[in-house]
């Protein structure tokens, strides 16, 4: 049995917004045109779950990748409920920008998280309050998420609030906590921008920045450095729930490159199977020059099951010589390997 700490599973393109710094648009502008609009297929995904149950333990599934939404799916609630069928105890956590679907579609998704035994969430995307939150989540509506994260919290759904802080917001983050806690959230998630600065290419044309306030919250004075980059939790009994025993029994791999480390893996809408985010994002793929490109030929589950990609040379040998002797561009730009 192969032990997979974390699927994280792009299981859409599509989406509603346009976060100027997103993979899948020019600056907040128009969709990439080489994107191919697709959501993942239900009979595809049950197959694949039907093979893969009894050779891999999943322990949590991420609904978070590079090109979309995953609430854009026309059938996520069938996606989880399938994957609850062959996978019942595994963590589910779903990051979204949490703006589109109706306020009975956010009850159901409530009730098919099931919190009973082990902790499931989704993470909403609040970048700001009403006058600041889409300058980034552009094509968002803060009042339509903040209805959709009270009536997901009143059906019994665990909610945590995601804050990206940029220089337009960080003067507001005391609001933003207090907010996440009056609604009842379980925990708010603070993280400075991965970019410090975007420019933005929409008919208003503007740069947005964040590089004077990660180095505020980088600071050890910084009022909430200690939640820097981990959730400050609201509720004991939830936090104890997350960190239960089962989620503690990490399986730690000895390498260099932090998804292997973990034990984590991701899997595009397409079906395509690939050691991390980065790699699996064509255009930081195509930027560095040195990858070896051959797993384009054998990661799609289309022709091969997982155990038969994850046991290809591409991953066993390709990957780990190259983390070893000369690190990819990629591996050193995006994870400080040398
Ligand atoms: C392409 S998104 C996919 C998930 C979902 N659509 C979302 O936005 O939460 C991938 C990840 O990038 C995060 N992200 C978006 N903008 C970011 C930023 N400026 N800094 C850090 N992370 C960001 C998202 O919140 C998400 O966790
Ligand atoms: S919500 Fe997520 S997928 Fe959509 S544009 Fe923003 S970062 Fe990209
Ligand atoms: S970029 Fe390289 S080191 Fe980083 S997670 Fe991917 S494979 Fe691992």
């Amino acid at each position: 049995m192969y032990t997979v700490e974390e699927l994280q599973l792009d299981v859409t393109s599509h989406c509603n917004a346009k976060c100027p710094g997103c993979a899948r648009n020019e600056g907040g502008g128009k969709t990439v045109s080489w994107l191919n609009l697709h959501h993942l297929d239900l009979t595809f995904w049950n197959n694949f779950l039907i093979d893969i149950k009894n050779k891999f333990q999943i322990k949590r599934i991420r609904f978070n990748g590079n090109y979309g939404d995953a609430i854009m799916h026309p059938d996520l609630i069938d996606v989880i409920k399938t994957f609850r069928t062959h996978y019942p105890k595994a963590v589910i956590q779903i990051p979204t920008n949490g703006s589109a679907r109706s306020l009975d579609w956010w009850k159901e998704l409530a009730s098919v998280l099931d919190n009973s035994e082990y902790y499931s969430e989704v993470q909403f995307a609040i970048d700001g309050l009403e006058d600041t939150h889409s300058i980034w989540r552009q094509n968002t509506d803060f009042n339509k998420i903040i209805k959709n994260i009270k009536t997901f919290i009143e059906a019994g759904g665990m909610a945590q609030i995601v804050t990206t802080l940029f220089d337009h917001n960080q003067h507001q983050v005391d609001e933003i906590v207090n907010m996440a806690y009056s609604l009842g959230c379980t925990s708010i998630f603070l993280r400075p921008s991965y970019h410090d600065q975007t420019p933005v290419n929409t008919d208003k044309n503007f740069v947005i920045y964040a590089k004077k306030t990660r180095e505020m919250m980088e600071k050890a004075d910084w009022k909430y450095n200690k939640m820097y980059n981990k959730p400050l939790w609201f509720d004991n009994n939830s936090s104890l729930k997350a960190n239960q025993k089962i989620h503690n029994q990490i399986v730690k791999n000895k390498s260099k490159c932090p998804w292997i480390r973990d034990s984590l893996i991701q899997m595009d809408c397409w079906g395509n199977v690939w050691p991390c985010c980065h790699i699996g994002n064509t255009n930081t793929r195509n930027q560095s020059f040195d990858v070896d490109n051959s797993i384009l030929k054998i990661n799609s589950l289309h022709k091969r099951s997982l155990d038969s990609i994850m046991s290809d040379s591409w991953f066993t040998k390709t990957l780990p010589e190259s983390l070893d002797s000369k690190p990819w561009d990629i591996c050193q730009q995006r994870c400080g390997v040398v």
